[in-house]
C-alpha cells in the first residue's frame, strides 16, 4: 500500500511544513509526489498521534471552548474572549484550527487578478502597486490566487467549518470568472449574490459598480429567511484610512441569512475588520486573520472601541440605500 505525505496530514490535521520538518530531522525517506512506504506512514502516525495527545493535556490557547495550536496566540482577545484576530496568512491560520471549529465563514480575499489588472490602468487608484506590502503601502499583500493556492485555502475551509453551515465569499469579475469553478468542486454552490454599490466606480470598459458574493454550503442548512433578495443595495465606504473597507451591512447581510447566536463567524481575510463588526452586531463569536500588520491594528483599535462604545469610528453612518426593501431588512426584527 503506498501512503502519501498529504494522507498523514489529512488524517491527523497538522500542517505540512511541522511533518515535512520531522520527515527531514529524522530522514524518513519520501518517494516521487511524497509517497511514503507503509512503515514510514506508520512512524509519523504513531509520532504524531503521541505529540496530539501531549498537546491535548497540557495547557494550550482555548479558543471559543476548543483547543488550538500551542505555537498559536491572538494578536487582540477582546475581554469576553468572543473577539479574537490573529496576524497570520489566511492557509497557515485555517491550518491551525482543529476540524469542524466554525460555525460560518464570510470573506473578502485579496484577490492578485484584479489587482494585476488594474496595474495596467492608471496604478493610481490605491496608491503605486509596486510598493505593496512595504509599511507605507496603500496597496496590502495579495491572496494569489492561482488554482492550487486556492484550492489549498477552500480545503481547509471545508475542514475547518461544521457540517451543514455557510460560507460567503466575496469575488470581483476577474477572479470569479476563474476561481468559481473551483469553489464548486469543494462547496454546494447555492447562490451567486450581487453587491450593488449604487454608485459607479473606475472602469475602463463599462465603470464598475458591483462585486459578486458566492454563497455556498457544506452539507444542508436553510437560510434563515426568505426574504432577503439576491442583489443587496449598499453604498460603498469612501474616504477609507484602509483601502477596500467593506460596509459592515454587506457581512451583517451573510449573517442574516445564516448565523445563529453564539455562532462563531471565521474571517481570514479580516482587513479593516468590518465583518468582525458585523458578528459582533448579531451576537456571534469572530475569529480573523489577516497577513497585514497594518490590518492588525486597524481591526484591534475599531473592534476595541466598538465594544465599549457601540459605535463605529471607521463607518459612522449606515451605508444601506434608501428603498423601501433594503430599509426593512435592517429594520430589526422585520425581514
Ligand atoms: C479585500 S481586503 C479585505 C477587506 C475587508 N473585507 C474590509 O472590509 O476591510 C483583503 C485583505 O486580505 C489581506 N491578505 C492578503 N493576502 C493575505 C493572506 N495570504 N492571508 C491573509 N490575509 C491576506 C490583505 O492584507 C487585505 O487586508
Amino acid at each position: 500500500m503506498v501512503y502519501t505525505m498529504q494522507d498523514v496530514q489529512e488524517q491527523l490535521s497538522i500542517v505540512s511544513e511541522d511533518i515535512e520538518e520531522y520527515v527531514r530531522e529524522n530522514k524518513i525517506k519520501v518517494g516521487k509526489g511524497g509517497t511514503l512506504s507503509t512503515k514510514a506512514y506508520q512512524t509519523l502516525l504513531d509520532f504524531y498521534s503521541a505529540e496530539k495527545n501531549i498537546i491535548n493535556e497540557k495547557p494550550v490557547y482555548v479558543l471559543n471552548g476548543n483547543k488550538i495550536n500551542v505555537k498559536t496566540k491572538p494578536f487582540f482577545e477582546s475581554d469576553n474572549q468572543r473577539v479574537s484576530i490573529f496576524h497570520d496568512d489566511a492557509i497557515n491560520f485555517l491550518k491551525k484550527l482543529p476540524p469542524a471549529s466554525v460555525d460560518i465563514i464570510i470573506t473578502d480575499p485579496a484577490y492578485s487578478g484584479m489587482n494585476q489588472k488594474l496595474k495596467l490602468g492608471s496604478g493610481k487608484i490605491i496608491g503605486k502597486y509596486s510598493d505593496a506590502g512595504q509599511s507605507h503601502a496603500k496597496w496590502f499583500e495579495e491572496f494569489h490566487d492561482t488554482e492550487e493556492n486556492y484550492k489549498a485555502f477552500l480545503k481547509e475551509c471545508y475542514r475547518v467549518l461544521k457540517n451543514n453551515r455557510h460560507i460567503y465569499i466575496m469575488f470581483d469579475s476577474y477572479s470569479l470568472l476563474t476561481l468559481a469553478p473551483v469553489v464548486r468542486d469543494v462547496f454546494e454552490v447555492k447562490n451567486l449574490l450581487c453587491w450593488d454599490k449604487i454608485n459607479i466606480g473606475l472602469g475602463h470598459y463599462f465603470r464598475r459598480r458591483h462585486e459578486f458574493i458566492m454563497f455556498a454550503s457544506k452539507g444542508k442548512r436553510p437560510l434563515n429567511s426568505k426574504s432577503i433578495p439576491d442583489v443587496w443595495r449598499i453604498k460603498r465606504v469612501t474616504g477609507s484610512q484602509y483601502p477596500t473597507q467593506k460596509p459592515t451591512e454587506v457581512f451583517e447581510l451573510m449573517l442574516k441569512g445564516s448565523a445563529e447566536n453564539d455562532f462563531v463567524v471565521c474571517d481570514p481575510f479580516l482587513g479593516s475588520g468590518s465583518s468582525a463588526i458585523a458578528a459582533i452586531k448579531a451576537n456571534c463569536k469572530f475569529l480573523g486573520c489577516d497577513i497585514s500588520e497594518k490590518a492588525m491594528s486597524f481591526s484591534k483599535e475599531r473592534i476595541e472601541q466598538f465594544l465599549i462604545t457601540k459605535s463605529d469610528r471607521y463607518q459612522k453612518t449606515s451605508l444601506v440605500s434608501e428603498d423601501d426593501a433594503m430599509i426593512k431588512l435592517f429594520s430589526n426584527g422585520k425581514s
